[in-house]
């Protein structure tokens, strides 16, 4: 689907919409029994003006404990890509498609996929943000974060790699951090990466040798 012509906002318009939208998901109830289960509301965190926005599939005990995404182990790995491309956490914007913990009654631990219905609820969510902030990059983190955006099966270890479009930006598939630190293989690192140097390259961003270099076998 593509977006709805938006006339660019001035920065203030900009900065009350996206506090306008930013209170009304923090008080959503569409989805009841997650609204019953959550801590918090995980909106997103970031630079409203951001060129890079990446979306994962919906937050953790962790997110869900401190009100921000990305913010458990599989989020320090996220924030040292992010450094090591060269930017910095604050610079770009980081989201999800649920904006709630997917609930898990009767376990105490352990995270669920959110469902394909919980992800069409709160996707409108994500289509306001990424249509205010206008990116010019949106990366998909993981299997299911794409499947949420796409709207069709995703084998990521085949499809990531590949540009699509979303909502007129092109975006880039790739690994969700927790795959990467449950799978040390050199070489998956090495294609994650990979998929980082495209969006560099897209952006425009200056690629140094060593960045080229990271991450290839000897
Ligand atoms: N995994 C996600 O997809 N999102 C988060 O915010 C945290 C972990």
């Amino acid at each position: 689907m593509q977006p709805k012509a938006r006339a660019t906002l001035s920065p203030e318009a900009k900065a009350a919409a996206f506090a306008d939208l930013r209170q009304r998901a923090m008080a959503c109830v569409k989805c009841p029994h997650l609204a019953a289960s959550r801590k918090t509301v995980v909106f997103g965190v970031g630079d409203i003006n951001a060129q890079l926005m990446f979306i994962g599939e919906a937050p953790g005990a962790d997110e869900d404990e401190q009100g921000e995404p990305f913010v458990g182990k599989a989020g320090h790995l996220l924030t040292r890509v992010i450094e090591t491309m060269g930017l910095k956490r604050d610079s770009v914007y980081i989201g999800n498609i649920l904006k709630c913990r997917p609930d898990t009654p009767g376990q105490s631990t352990g995270n669920r996929k959110p469902t394909p219905e919980e992800m069409k609820t709160c996707i409108p969510y994500l289509h306001e943000q990424i249509d205010l902030i206008q990116p010019r990059v949106l990366v998909a983190l993981g299997g299911t974060a794409a499947e949420g955006l796409l709207g069709r099966a995703v084998y990521i270890t085949k499809m990531r790699g590949q540009w699509h479009s979303y909502r007129g930006i092109p975006l880039m598939l790739t690994y969700h951090p927790a795959y990467l630190l449950r799978n040390q293989a050199l070489s998956e690192k090495r294609n994650h990466w990979e998929d980082m140097l495209q969006v560099m390259q897209k952006l425009g961003l200056t690629i140094s040798e060593k960045q080229k270099g990271y991450f290839r076998g000897r």
